[in-house]
């Protein structure tokens, strides 16, 4: 994979960056490894910046002219997006919208930080040439959203699962739900060696298959097992594991 030069230099053609979601977990862990040229990194939070206003983002963005975005603000989580139907839509997909109608105008390089939950989970193992199925809200609203940043020149989508090492959010997990969740300092790690190239598309990275339990009993000893059986009212995909054959060999060119 042909990278730009790892120096500040080459790097400046993609300044300023701008950043949706900086508070967030993913948004949090980029800005803390990217230190470096978190000057030249724009990350306002919700109440300064609201992607679902378009008249703001094109002020808001006329005046700092970035010439990469990467847009991981969402909703997120099954539950949520089920409660808020309408907000989900409102920011995953109309939030989507209105950045991207930015970047299609000014032909920026866009990034966008989707989710393994696009697919159903009846097979697990997918790769970027399975098609997607999404049973929930939110699976639904990022696959739309996925599908409006396709129709920008310059796009990467980037399918993924990730958690962090210091907290498990909820006091269970499934043990039959199977998914690559990734550690998130490792995935903004390997999304560095991406976002600066010429690579265009649609990419998964993740880590191993396991099942939610396991992951969860390593951050947290206490955290107590639950079966999908019992939650079918969330629409649960089973195993949204996903395959990372695309990126490894484009990591070997
Ligand atoms: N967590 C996962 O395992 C996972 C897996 C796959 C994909 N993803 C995707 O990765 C991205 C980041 O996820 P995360 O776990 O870091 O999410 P998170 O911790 O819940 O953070 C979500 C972020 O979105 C921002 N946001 C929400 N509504 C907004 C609005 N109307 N305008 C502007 N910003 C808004 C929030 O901003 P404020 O804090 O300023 O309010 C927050 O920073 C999302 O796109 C998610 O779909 C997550």
């Amino acid at each position: 994979m042909k990278r730009e030069k790892n120096t500040l230099f080459m790097y400046s053609n993609y300044f300023p960056i701008f950043l949706t979601g900086g508070r967030g977990l993913f948004g949090s862990v980029f800005l803390k490894k990217n230190k470096k040229i978190k000057k030249q990194i724009l990350a306002p939070s919700s109440s300064r910046l609201d992607i679902t206003k378009k008249k703001e983002i094109s002020q808001y963005l006329n005046k700092y002219m970035p010439k990469l975005i990467i847009h991981a603000a969402a909703l997120v989580g099954i539950a949520d997006c089920e409660k808020n139907k309408l907000l989900c839509k409102r920011i995953n997909i109309e939030g989507t919208r209105n950045i991207c109608s930015y970047a299609k105008k000014n032909n920026i390089r866009f990034i966008y930080i989707s989710t393994d939950y696009v697919f159903d989970g009846k097979k697990g193992n997918y790769s970027e040439n399975d098609k997607p199925n999404p049973k929930s809200i939110y699976g639904k609203s990022k696959l739309s959203a996925e599908n409006i940043v396709k129709s920008l020149n310059d796009y990467l989508i980037i399918r993924t699962s990730f958690f962090s090492r210091k907290k498990w959010k909820y006091k269970e997990a499934f043990v039959d739900q199977y998914t690559s969740r990734i550690q998130i300092e490792e995935l903004i790690s390997k999304i560095n060696k991406i976002i600066f190239t010429k690579f265009s598309g649609l990419i998964h990275i993740a880590g191993k298959r396991q099942s939610l339990y396991n992951i969860a009993r390593k951050i947290d000893k206490k955290t107590k097992p639950i079966s999908l059986k019992d939650h079918k009212d969330l629409n649960i995909p089973e195993d949204i594991s996903l395959n990372i054959n695309k990126w490894n060999k484009l990591l070997k060119k």
